[in-house]
């Protein structure tokens, strides 16, 4: 080995080291790098390790040519280090800027259900008129279902109601409601252990199941909302004029009600009701009557004192029309295309 040699060897090292270094993309990369370079196992630390076959002075030369790489090649991991610090800062920076003057759109929020949406709409309408909202339990007796409500057992009236039997105490004995009526019943004998009896002016919201097939117009669990008025002199007139005036708070002032006379076990006179706007078709969209005596004296009321009136309406339906949804089945596909119309 020559001085030349090792001046030669020094130069190369330098050259290919600071090219590798202007190479490297991260601090990380650059501190393997190093290690490589400069490193116990570096070209330049075994090259170095190779000076003492060479006489004093020419291994002072050599030395000196080696220490020149040596600073370069540190200079140049330096120089590069804080390039590649500077550069990440700034990433850092502008990944976490704050924008306080950025404008950012509407977040969607989502909403409540539609047929929740008309329920509550309802319920506002009532509270409105002076009444307030009454809730009983979707699990019920046979009593509160039916008997309480003029409809002992084996009653043809049974039959209007396609009911869903559970597997609970004897055969029979509990059902899902069919409807809301029942809570007719409960909020009566609440009223009378409460406030002593009537008035009451009630709404019952509530779910409500049917043992039958569903289609456009129908559903096995739908909702209905209740209506009870018992106070004294209470008259038809009374509830038709309820009614009428629910349904223009609903659906507008253009709408027209309309009384058919019907049966209903626990109400008579019975009635239905159809509702239209100026020139349309006839739309049934519940039932109503007087309350019959023998369901004021099942609710703990006095029918030679009180009179009054209730009627059922579902919801769905009423919120099918209200929102000209062609099928009912709609409310309950949960598919958001539809639900975020509303
Ligand atoms: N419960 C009846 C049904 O589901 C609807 C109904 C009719 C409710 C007349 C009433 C009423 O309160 O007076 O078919």
């Amino acid at each position: 080995m020559t001085v030349e040699a090792t001046q030669i060897a020094a130069t190369r090292i330098a050259e290919a080291g600071v090219e590798a270094v202007g190479a490297v993309a991260t601090l990380a990369e650059l501190t393997a790098l190093e290690t490589t370079l400069l490193g116990k196992k570096s070209e330049l630390s075994m090259a170095r390790r190779s000076l003492g076959s060479l006489e004093p002075d020419q291994r002072r030369e050599a030395g000196a040519a080696f220490n020149a790489t040596r600073e370069a090649l540190g200079a140049a991991i330096e120089a590069r280090r804080s390039e590649l610090a500077a550069a990440e800062h700034r990433a850092s920076m502008e990944a976490e800027a704050l924008d306080l003057t950025r404008f950012i759109g509407p977040v969607n929020r989502g909403h409540v259900h539609p047929v929740t949406a008309t329920r509550e709409r309802l319920e506002d309408i009532f509270i409105g008129l002076g009444f307030e909202v009454a809730e009983g339990p979707d699990l019920e007796t046979d009593w509160f279902n039916f008997g309480a409500l003029n409809i002992p057992p084996h009653h043809p009236a049974r039959g209007m109601h396609d009911t869903f039997h559970l597997d609970l105490g004897g055969p029979g004995d509990y059902v899902l409601r069919t409807h809301t009526s029942p809570v007719q019943i409960r909020h009566m004998r609440a009223v009378t252990a409460e406030r002593g009896g009537p008035p009451i002016y009630a709404i019952m919201p509530g779910r409500v199941y049917r043992n039958e097939r569903t289609d456009a117009t129908h559903l096995a669990a739908l909702h209905q909302l209740e209506g009870l008025v018992i106070d004294r002199q209470i008259t038809l007139g009374h509830l038709e004029g309820t009614i009428d005036t629910f349904i223009r708070a609903y659906f507008g002032s253009e709408f027209e009600t309309r009384f058919r006379p019907s049966y209903f076990p626990f109400t008579e006179p019975s009635a239905e009701v159809d509702m239209r706007t100026a020139g349309g078709d006839w739309l049934e969209i519940g039932g109503c009557g007087m309350v019959h005596p023998t369901v004021l004296r099942n609710g703990g009321i006095d029918p030679e004192i009180w009179s009054g009136f209730a009627f059922g309406f579902g919801i769905d339906r009423l919120a099918k029309m209200r929102h000209d949804v062609p099928d009912i089945r709609e409310f309950v596909a949960n598919d958001v295309r539809f639900l975020s119309q509303f």
